[in-house]
């Protein structure tokens, strides 16, 4: 099953003397697939996986979403399947400073209708999934970068998502710790989970099924 396609998708930026940062591009990712995408800085990697995450919005072209075509959602609905089946990951882990890490991986189901009761105890079983079973009342100022970016991982899975996008996950780890991380996608890809990754290091991309290269906002 096709679980998320671009069709001639275009991203300008008004902002910006009208960059066209996409330029027709056209994808389609599978259910259970672990894909990466490279390609040399602004070529519009970013740009891409915000669309796909339903953080931004195409100038032009179709994005579908489980097949549900994005276009003409309202905002209210856009958030909604976003929170239900998006989870993110970024570079710079993004984490909340002054929240222990069972709270971090907790907040996105504070947002959610998720019941209050099964909230704690379902992060904590994520917070075990990713091994920080020892560190849950930590902050991240008293993690390891590699630790903060397992936070990361455990909150994205918070909601149960269909999708895990991840911005350069591995961008500001050593490589034992970049390893570790991408130990624990596969792991999330080989359970079912279907991943799309933003990635410079080609040997991150080469633990994944497909890379796509992308250049001047085209996929190549
Ligand atoms: N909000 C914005 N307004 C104007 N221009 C933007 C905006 N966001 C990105 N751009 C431009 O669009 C192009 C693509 O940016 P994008 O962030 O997608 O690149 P990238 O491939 O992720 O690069 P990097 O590897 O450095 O993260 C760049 O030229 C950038 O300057
Ligand atoms: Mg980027």
């Amino acid at each position: 099953m096709v679980i998320a396609q671009c069709k001639k998708l275009i991203k300008i930026y008004s902002s910006a003397q009208n960059f066209r940062a996409l330029d027709e591009v056209s994808l389609s990712i599978k259910q259970g697939e672990f894909v990466s995408i490279m390609g040399p800085s602004g070529c519009g990697k970013s740009t891409l996986l915000n669309i796909l995450g339903l953080l931004d919005e195409p100038t032009g072209g179709e994005y579908l979403l489980e097949g549900v075509p994005t276009a003409r959602l309202n905002d209210a609905r856009r958030t909604q399947l976003r929170r239900n089946h998006i989870g993110f990951i970024f570079q710079s882990f993004n984490l909340m400073p002054r929240l222990s890490v069972l709270e971090n991986i907790a907040l996105p189901m504070r947002y959610s209708d998720m019941p209050r009761a099964d909230i704690l105890p379902r992060a904590r079983e994520l917070a075990v999934r990713v091994g920080l079973e020892k560190k849950l009342h930590s902050t991240p100022l008293q993690l390891s970068g590699g630790q903060c970016q397992r936070v990361a991982c455990a909150r994205s899975l918070a909601n149960n998502p269909s999708i895990i996008l991840a911005d350069e996950p591995t961008g500001n780890l050593d490589s034992k710790s970049s390893a570790d991380i991408l130990d624990l996608l596969q792991d999330l890809n080989k359970n079912g989970m279907t991943i799309i990754m933003v990635t410079h290091d080609p040997k991150i991309a080469a633990g994944t099924h497909r890379t796509i290269h992308m250049k001047d906002g085209k996929i190549l």
